[in-house]
């Protein structure tokens, strides 16, 4: 399989290469496959996600197919295929944040930040994004910035949070 990885920065491809060299597989299925969760762990890092160029380059590196390397991407929350922000905010969406009002206080945040939901902004600060529900529903709505939790948050709260941002 010939990889497309002009988009791509060259030193990153070149770093990620060289780390599946150094894992020393051999040609099994076996040690392909257990490589690959460490091998997307140090694509992320390098890359900062996971877009196709990068799962179609640790799929031709590891010799796995494209859809083998995507169904583990997707199993894994900590996977992620869109670019994050250096404050990932997060809103719960599951069902007590839904009926408590997330999706207002989701306007607000694309509003204030001028971006929508699963973009980040190009200055690469903030992105917003969505989780299933985090456990916490008695504070429903709830948002995240990278590992803080906000609890009962309204549209009037937003600025708040985001002046926590900087
Ligand atoms: S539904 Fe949002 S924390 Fe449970």
């Amino acid at each position: 399989m010939t990889v497309k990885t002009t988009s791509l920065d060259s030193k990153g491809v070149g770093e990620l290469k060289k780390f599946v060299e150094n894992l020393g597989l051999d040609d099994s299925a076996e040690a392909r496959e257990g490589a690959l969760i460490e091998v997307l762990h140090k694509a992320q890092g390098i890359f900062g996600f996971l877009p196709s160029e990068v799962q179609e380059l640790v799929a031709s590196e590891l010799q796995l197919s494209l859809g083998h390397v995507y169904g583990v991407i997707s199993f894994y929350a900590y996977f992620t295929t869109e670019p994050k922000g250096e404050f990932e905010i997060n809103f719960c969406t599951g069902t007590a944040c839904f009926v408590r009002g997330v999706g207002k206080v989701i306007e607000r945040f694309e509003e204030l930040v001028g971006i929508e939901l699963g973009e980040v902004t190009d200055d690469g600060r903030i992105s917003l994004g969505h989780l299933r529900c985090v456990g916490a529903c008695s504070l429903a709505p709830v948002v995240m910035v990278n590992d803080k939790t906000y609890g009962n948050v309204t549209p009037e709260m937003v600025p708040e949070i985001l002046a926590d941002c900087q």
